[in-house]
């Protein structure tokens, strides 16, 4: 599966995200400084019906959000951006591994420095600005170089 979008196809790139990776929690996002990743991340917390995404600190390691389903039952989506970490230690001790490990979805930016610490199932998602400034987004089978 691959998607290719501007900004304001973003939103529908979203839907579509999520009717295809229904049934998945961890999503490892890679690509280059400024390809996008915490734009799309934004995007896909408003699709699944977060408020407020677009109001986070952008250097905060991990953020946290909130969205209800059709039932009223609350749900987490945790978005964790790693630039800033050295080691695994440095995101241990930052509480990275308790956070992947949580019932809720999850965003990993800059992932690999927990590369060995990602639970079985994470989905790796590869970003990189295409042609006339769209992105381009596809799955990709490990985030390791
Ligand atoms: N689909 C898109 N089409 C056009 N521009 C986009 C798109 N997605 C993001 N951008 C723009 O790209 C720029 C960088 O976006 P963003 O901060 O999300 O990147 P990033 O990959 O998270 O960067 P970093 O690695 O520094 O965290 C922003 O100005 C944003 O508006
Ligand atoms: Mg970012």
């Amino acid at each position: 599966m691959q998607w290719t979008f501007t900004l304001a196809q973003l939103p529908e790139t979203a839907q579509q995200f999520w009717e295809h990776f229904a049934d998945k929690r961890v999503f490892t996002l890679n690509g280059p400084m400024g390809a996008g990743k915490t734009t799309l991340v934004k995007a896909l917390c408003a699709a699944k019906g977060v408020e407020d995404a677009t109001a986070s600190p952008t250097f905060s390691i991990i953020n946290e959000y909130a969205y209800q389903d059709f039932a009223g039952k609350s749900h987490r989506i945790y978005h964790l951006d790693l630039y800033r970490l050295r080691d695994e230690a440095d995101a241990i001790s930052a509480g990275v591994e308790d956070t992947l490990y949580q019932d809720g979805i999850c965003f990993v930016e800059w992932p690999e420095v927990v590369a060995h610490l990602l639970p079985p199932n994470t989905v790796h998602l590869q970003l990189e600005v295409g042609p006339d400034q769209k992105r381009v987004l596809r799955e990709i089978a490990s985030s390791l170089k």
